[in-house]
């Protein structure tokens, strides 16, 4: 970290350009909140048009991926990479296998090495705040990628999904699927939430939540296992094999004898598809005749290969095209120093203050429609989902 700051006071003194292009993105957040105005300091942002649009031309960005273990963030990664490229930017694109340390060192390089904007998907949401204190100091914005970074104001915007509609969504399938707004039930459910240390996971979880818990009051959804708090159905590190055992444990001390699981909330497909392989091993349940209700969200390849064969019942698909876009987008108004285009100030708090951020929309999905939004759309090819 020593070594670190000497070459930030170094950076910060001598590299003109990279002062020239952080100052650009500062003037874009004038109108924001304060979390935002922290994180633009003092400069005063006056660059000729000129002189920005060589700062654009020669802008490196940095792009740090929490893990290529996940489908998802491997098509972030690569979508982030080539959008930004056709901009004409340069792309430091890193993956940190979920190792927190891995991740702080990578942007650290980051900064070192002249990245003049930051985008980041958090590991652990709370882990950054020393390093990107650094990024503050050298001029850096830093826009969090669909995780919010918490506890620092050195974040200048963030972009994500409506998180907590990515609930709702979920909420309000499982409400109609089995009728619970005509007093149909009392049905079974188990639920998997995302990562404690990922600020998504409780958003996803409030959403369904709010949906569910009037059922849950009345006794027309049963938690047989009584795992109802969020500290209860977390999965750490959204692992497959975490929740796979602990659905394994559920099954083996709530539905063994005799008890019919109807329903599991999972929050995401990593965690469903661990939820899927714990019921293909009980022996107990079968496809198509008394196999739960499952719900997911990302659509990746496993779980949509799932939804085809009734495995999975829906999943929230979150374009990562868009999301990339529209990171690309805030880059350029960054870099031009034109106004960042948010469309939500008031939600995501991050313990320093609110998070300017652009909030893209989830998008239900299930067997019926995977073709058209998955496959019409070029996400996937046909052969990609061949089981
Ligand atoms: C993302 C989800 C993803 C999960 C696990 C969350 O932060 O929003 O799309 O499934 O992390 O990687």
């Amino acid at each position: 970290m020593k070594r670190l700051k000497k070459v930030i006071a170094l950076l910060v003194a001598s590299a003109a350009l990279l002062s020239a292009v952080a100052c650009a993105g500062t003037t874009t957040t004038s109108t924001t909140t304060a979390a935002a105005a922290a994180a633009t300091t003092t400069a005063a942002a006056t660059t000729a048009a000129a002189e920005t649009t060589a700062a654009a031309a020669t802008a490196k960005v940095g792009v740090a991926m929490p893990t290529k273990d996940l489908q998802r963030w491997n098509q972030d990664g690569a979508n982030m990479k080539t959008s930004l490229e056709a901009a004409g930017y340069t792309v430091d694109l890193q993956y940190a296998s979920n190792d927190i340390a891995t991740q702080v060192s990578q942007i650290e390089n980051m900064i070192v090495g002249g990245c003049t904007v930051l985008v980041i998907a958090a590991i652990d949401g709370s882990s950054l705040g020393t390093v990107l204190a650094t990024a503050k100091e050298a001029n850096i914005p830093v826009i969090a990628y669909d995780r919010l970074i918490m506890g620092t104001d050195a974040v200048s915007y963030y972009a994500t999904f409506d998180n907590y509609m990515v609930g709702t969504i979920q909420g309000q399938y499982i409400e109609t699927t089995f009728g619970l707004k005509d007093g149909k039930g009392p049905f079974n459910m188990e639920i998997f939430g995302g990562s404690a240390d990922d600020n998504n996971a409780r958003f996803f979880y409030q959403g369904a939540y709010d949906v569910l818990k009037p059922y849950i009051d009345s006794g027309k959804l049963v938690v047989v296992s009584g795992q109802v708090a969020f500290e209860k159905i977390a999965t750490t590190a959204w692992k497959t094999e975490n929740a796979q055992s602990r659905m394994d444990n559920l099954l083996t001390a709530n539905y063994a004898t005799g008890t019919k699981l109807d329903v599991v909330l999972c929050s995401n497909d990593s965690t469903a598809l661990g939820v899927e392989n714990a019921l293909g091993n009980s022996g107990d349940y079968v496809v198509g005749d008394n196999w739960p209700v499952i719900t997911g969200q990302d659509c990746d390849k496993a779980n949509t290969i799932n939804m085809i064969a009734g495995k999975q019942s829906m999943s929230v698909f979150k374009d990562t095209r868009t999301l990339a876009a529209k990171v690309v987008e805030m880059v350029t108004s960054i870099v031009k120093g034109t106004t960042v285009e948010v469309n939500d100030t008031k939600t995501y708090n991050n313990d320093k203050g609110i998070v300017p951020t652009f909030l893209c929309t989830p998008v239900f999905a299930d067997k019926s429609n995977y073709k058209t939004i998955l496959i019409d759309s070029g996400y996937y090819k046909e052969a990609d989902l061949a089981s």
